[in-house]
């Protein structure tokens, strides 16, 4: 049964808080997929899931120029994969995958597609729709059992927001 929900951001930090939304609740062996096309926020999403993991703010997740992985140590580990660079599968298999999608952390991908062959197994999905300036929608659903729960915890955050002010957005910052 595949369960799904969307979330409105206004802005990166609306992003950023729906990330450590669904970081706070990961554990061990999950993967979150980030599907979305270039500037559509998932290292944002990244980053909010970092910190919902509890990754200290000194260790600041951006998008690895020359790494294909890079790992932060929260409360558990974070395998923050980004595979624009990859061009072929033979690439893929070269980087021992099972490690990180198997491991003993959570597994954030950000062009998830380009390893479609490694994600048998259950994931939450997270495509991010680029619909304005800073305006995206997250399509969140799940894979499988697991990742439906994380959809619950997620829709419930959302549901227990519905009559709460409005998520802050930063007036004076121009982009960040
Ligand atoms: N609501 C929003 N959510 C997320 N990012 C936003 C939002 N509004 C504006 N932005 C801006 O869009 C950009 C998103 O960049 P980010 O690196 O997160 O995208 P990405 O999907 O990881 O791109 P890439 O495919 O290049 O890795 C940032 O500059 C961010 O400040
Ligand atoms: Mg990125």
């Amino acid at each position: 049964m595949e369960t799904e929900l969307m979330l409105a951001s206004h802005a990166p930090e609306q992003t950023r808080y729906w990330g450590r939304v669904i970081g706070a609740a990961l554990g061990r062996g999950d993967v979150v997929a980030l599907q979305g096309e270039l500037g559509a926020g998932k290292t944002t999403l990244a980053q909010g899931i970092a910190e919902g993991l509890g990754v200290s703010d000194g260790c600041y997740v951006t998008s690895p120029t020359f790494t294909l992985i890079n790992e932060y140590q929260g409360r558990i580990p974070l395998y923050h994969l980004d595979f624009y660079r990859i061009t072929s599968l033979a690439e893929s298999q070269d980087l021992g995958l099972e490690e990180y999608l198997c491991g003993e952390g959570v597994a954030v991908i950000e062009w998830p597609e380009k390893i479609a062959i490694w994600l048998s197994g259950d994931y939450l999905l997270i495509k991010l729709v680029l619909v304005g300036y800073t305006e995206r929608m997250l399509n969140v659903s799940s894979r499988g059992h697991r990742s439906a729960e994380l959809v619950r915890h997620v829709a419930l955050h959302q549901a227990g927001r519905e009559g709460a002010p409005p998520l802050p957005v930063t007036k004076n910052k121009g982009m960040d």
